[in-house]
Parts: C-alpha cells; sequence; structure tokens
C-alpha cells in the first residue's frame, strides 16, 4: 500500500474521482455476517446495539447491515467528500448515519457509547502512512474510549498475527479472539486449505500462529475480535 493512504487528501482525490461508485475493500458484508451475529447478536429485545463502523468509505457494508437486523449505525470517514455522497445516499435511511471525523479524535462521542466499532481497513491505511505507530496508538485509545465495557472492537485486515497482535496489546488490555476468512470469494479459486469463520485460530502465547499449523499457508484476511474488558 502506498504512504498516501494515510491522508485526507488522497481519499477525498481518490472519491471525487469515483463519486457514485460503491466498493468494498477485502470482504463484502455477506461473507462476514455469521461472525458479526455471533458477536454483536441482533436478537435481544430491549437492547439495541449502537455501532460505529470507522473508515466506512463508500463500502456497501453498513447499508448490508441495516437490512439485516442492525438499526442504529454510525459511520464516519475523514474525507468530506465521501461523507457528503454517503449522507446524500442514505438521507431516507433512519438506521445509516454518516459523518466526517478523523478516528483519532472522536471527542464528539461519550465515552463507553457503542457496543461494536467496525474497521475494515482503516487501521491498516493509517499504518502505511507516516507516523504510522503514534497514529493507531491514538486511534486504538479511541476506539477503546467510545466502547463499553464489554464492547467489541472488530478488525478486519491483511495484518498477520506477529504484528498486528502486537500492536494491539501494546497498550491496550483487549481479550483477543483471532478468526480467518478466505480472501477468495466462493467460485474463485482459493488455495485448498478452509477454516471455519466462526471458530477462533489457536494462537500461542507469544501471538503466533502454531508453528508448521496448515494455516500459515492459507491466503486469509484476518479478523481479530478484540473485547474491551
Ligand atoms: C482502505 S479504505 C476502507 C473503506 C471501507 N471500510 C471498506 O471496507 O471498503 C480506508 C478508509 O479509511 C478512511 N480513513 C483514512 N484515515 C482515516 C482517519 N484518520 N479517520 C477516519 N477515516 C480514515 C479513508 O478515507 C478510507 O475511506
Amino acid at each position: 500500500m502506498t504512504q498516501a493512504y494515510g491522508e485526507a487528501w488522497y481519499w477525498d482525490k481518490r472519491y471525487a474521482e469515483e463519486s457514485t461508485a460503491t466498493f468494498d475493500w477485502y470482504q463484502k458484508y455477506e461473507s462476514l455476517s455469521p461472525l458479526l451475529h455471533l458477536y454483536i447478536p441482533t436478537t435481544t429485545t430491549n437492547h439495541h446495539r449502537r455501532i460505529l463502523v470507522v473508515g466506512c468509505g463508500n463500502s456497501a457494508f453498513s447499508e448490508s447491515m441495516s437490512k439485516n437486523g442492525y438499526t442504529d449505525i454510525v459511520n464516519i470517514d475523514i474525507s468530506s467528500v465521501v461523507i457528503e455522497a454517503m449522507q446524500k445516499k442514505y438521507s431516507g435511511s433512519p438506521h445509516l448515519k454518516y459523518i466526517e471525523m478523523d478516528v483519532r479524535d472522536m471527542k464528539a462521542f461519550e465515552n463507553g457509547s457503542f457496543d461494536a466499532v467496525i474497521d475494515k481497513g482503516t487501521l491498516d491505511s493509517l499504518m502505511c502512512g507516516h507516523n504510522s505507530k503514534p497514529n493507531a496508538a491514538k486511534m486504538l485509545d479511541e476506539i477503546e474510549r467510545v466502547l463499553k465495557k464489554g464492547g467489541v472492537y472488530i478488525l478486519i485486515t491483511y495484518g498477520i498475527p506477529s504484528y498486528r497482535l502486537r500492536l494491539l496489546r501494546e497498550s491496550h488490555s483487549w481479550s483477543i479472539k483471532l478468526h480467518l476468512i478466505d480472501k477468495y470469494l466462493p467460485g474463485e479459486s482459493s488455495k485448498g486449505e478452509t477454516w471455519e469463520l466462526t471458530r477462533p485460530v489457536p494462537i500461542n502465547s507469544d501471538g503466533n500462529l502454531k508453528e508448521g499449523s496448515p494455516l500459515e499457508n492459507m491466503d486469509v484476511h484476518y479478523i481479530y475480535v478484540c473485547t474491551k474488558v
């Protein structure tokens, strides 16, 4: 990824060029939905889940969530261009809110105000930019702050466990579960092994996959489910 992925101007320019497009990085909602329902149930009565999607871009993920039982989804992005387009597109959707905001500074949200935070590709973008370490640390601090106790931060990334687990654990005390999803869509050619999405992957105490594990050779995206303890 390019260094510009951490910069607002890069995303503004890109979204201005594809103003009416829809694009989902890595995975679509439909493939991840069983995992989301496992960690963010929609079935409990009397308690609606408030969900924050950070760095939403022009993805269809939140729209699909809203059609699938989630009724309170707040989406933020640093790009004013994409936020304006999404506000227009979803002006008639009461379950979807779009706000221009930097994930490193979410002071508009109170402490403990969300049940779940979803991040598909946004920490990855910051990790590619300048000052990646301090930016990632600020982002993770803010996410932890806005989550309720027991709330979950669901990070969907290409980042391998030895790097991402270290980063996540550096100054935070999450309880972390790791899941995997094949990079290929059903019908595309995958490289053999598969792993059931809703089954957490066993990891060593140092955060690595067990040595010689067949999972090492799989072409996957990683999903870190971090519960605020
Ligand atoms: C790789 S894209 C992922 C978009 C979307 N989540 C998806 O899955 O398709 C990263 C997104 O993060 C946004 N972004 C980058 N830095 C950000 C920041 N500091 N605060 C909020 N959003 C940011 C970009 O504008 C872009 O929309």
